[in-house]
């Protein structure tokens, strides 16, 4: 407290912020608490377009493991446990991707009993959420690892998203003349009994804003190809048209000490 009380006087200072200008700040904040409940947070925004919960995640990461990303408000609690390899694309619109790889430690060994918690925006860029067109586990399920640490599931190629705009955060996003977009990304959580657990996020490396997310979630690391794939025996197993997309990426996890 003693360390925030005096950045913030210092900010006053140097800002030589005027009453009108602290009263327009209360103000905002007030607003903010207006529109929190349960469903949607404007605090967690506010702090996800100045930065903070990204530099918090870098500052907090521990050394060696795959880079984790924001968390972002579309996470489900009741996420349903499906057999690895499902089949989340049912008969909706979306480019078919095939996302696969497998969850191993610092040396590159296999993690036993890894899971993954994974969700995505749908065709028409919103979260079940935010459609209520959507079934509320479209796009989204938790996977049991094989024993050697491999997953896979059919799902559609995510998109670009703009954060929630109709708040006092989206009215200072636009006094600020920024943008209030993310590029696509696709959310995984992963996590194995005795290692730290990761929250990350997948981009697309032709994705718009891929150099300007307006939550500051892409690292470089997480930017993955799409690669037009006509693998025969994955196409037949889902009854694809090909070619499909193809995505393979390794989660790499720290142990916990
Ligand atoms: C998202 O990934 O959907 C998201 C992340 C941070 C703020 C808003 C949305
Ligand atoms: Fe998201």
């Amino acid at each position: 407290m003693a360390l925030l009380v005096k950045h913030l006087h210092a900010f006053v200072t140097e800002s030589k912020l005027t009453k009108e200008e602290w009263m327009k700040g209360l103000e905002f904040l007030t607003q903010s608490a207006a529109i929190t409940d349960s469903e949607r947070n404007e605090f967690s925004l506010l702090s996800d377009i100045l930065g903070i919960s990204s530099i918090v995640d870098v500052v907090s990461q521990p050394v060696g493991g795959t880079s984790s990303s924001v968390l972002g408000p579309f996470h489900s609690h009741d996420s349903r446990l499906q057999p690895n390899g499902v089949d989340l694309t049912g008969d909706q619109p979306g480019d078919r991707t095939w996302l696969h790889g497998y969850v191993l430690d610092q040396e590159g060994h296999a993690i036993e009993n890894a899971e993954i918690d994974f969700w995505q925006n749908a065709d028409n860029g919103l979260y079940p959420a935010q459609d209520s067109a959507q079934d509320p586990h479209n796009l989204r399920c938790k996977i049991k690892c094989a024993a050697d640490g491999s997953f896979n599931l059919l799902t559609i190629r995510p998109h670009p998203y703009t954060v929630p705009t109709d708040g006092p955060v989206g009215a200072l996003l636009a006094a600020s003349n920024r943008s209030i977009w993310r590029p696509a990304h696709y959310h995984v959580i992963v996590s194995a009994p005795g290692y730290i657990g990761l929250v990350t996020e997948l981009f697309p490396q032709e994705s718009d804003y891929i150099d300007n997310d307006t939550v500051f979630g892409v690292r470089e690391g997480l930017i993955v190809p799409f690669v037009k794939s006509s693998n025969v025996e994955i196409a037949n197993r889902y009854d694809l048209d090909a070619p499909f997309y193809e995505v393979k990426f390794d989660f790499k996890l720290v142990k916990q000490t």
